[in-house]
């Protein structure tokens, strides 16, 4: 049985005072969730102060990118040890952000993928197709391109350690909502996927994420898919009340 992991990508927003009001807001409450994993992703300066507010709770702390080098002069980098080091337990990988805007590659993907892997994070790779592939037919094609790309020269044991986050490129941001049989067709080729590489006991295992305007009001429908195990949820995680929302729709 997988358990539902909700997550929260807060991208670029909030100053400093917020996160640590919206942090310690979520972890009051993440008790109420007993059976839901929770996790909130701040930029990068805030982590130190937000995992310092979730601190002795049950909400865990994830970055939102990593650089996949371990060390040296890369200058506005942060390695995967320095995530680690402030408390994370999750980094999100391969968001459509990055792949869109910072030209980030499947082969970029991969090699953070490696890293984070190294330094025992548990990453959320996210794959998904644009609103053009979509209505050329390809997306079948394209997330298993994704999937094989960002996922290359990974072991069993690795694989077991990674969390998937589907996320159609049209539905992020939109309001335009992927509906629950459009998604669940998406989760379940991605489970093939891993089940032809793998087997389908390790297949069983992985979690995969729904994102894309994710709300309380479309959560349960989406959440209740045999193949949708969780949500990365980019606006609607912004708020203490809408968040935990979309966790009660996760919950048994
Ligand atoms: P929205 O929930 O704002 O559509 O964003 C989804 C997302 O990109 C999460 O990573």
């Amino acid at each position: 049985m997988r358990r539902p992991f909700i997550a929260g990508n807060w991208k670029m927003h909030l100053d400093r005072g917020g996160a640590v009001a919206l942090a310690a807001g979520i972890a009051r409450r993440a008790a109420e969730f007993p059976s839901v994993d929770l996790a909130v992703c701040p930029p990068f300066v805030y982590l130190d102060a937000v995992g310092a507010a979730i601190a002795g709770s049950s909400l865990g702390l994830g970055a939102q990118n990593m650089c996949a080098e371990p060390q040296g002069a890369f200058t506005g980098e942060i390695s995967a040890a320095m995530l680690t080091n402030v408390g994370c337990k999750y980094v999100i990988l391969g968001h459509s952000e990055r792949r869109a805007i910072y030209k980030e590659s499947n082969a970029d993907v991969n090699r953070k993928l490696l890293a984070a892997l190294a330094a025992q994070l548990t990453p959320i790779v996210c794959v998904g197709e644009l609103l053009s592939e979509r209505e050329a037919g390809r997306t079948k094609e394209v997330v298993a391109e994704q999937f094989a790309g960002s996922f290359a020269g990974v072991s069993a044991e690795q694989m077991v350690r990674c969390v998937i986050a589907y996320e159609p490129v049209w539905a992020i941001g939109t309001g335009k909502v992927a509906t629950p049989e459009q998604a669940e067709e998406v989760h379940r080729d991605l489970r093939g996927l891993i089940e032809v590489r793998y087997n389908s006991g390790i297949a069983d295992q992985i979690r995969i994420q729904y994102g894309g305007s994710v709300k309380p009001d479309n959560a349960k429908s989406l959440l209740s898919q045999p193949n949708i195990d969780g949500a990365l949820v980019g606006g609607a995680s912004l708020k203490v009340d809408d968040f935990l929302g979309i966790a009660a729709g996760a919950q048994s």
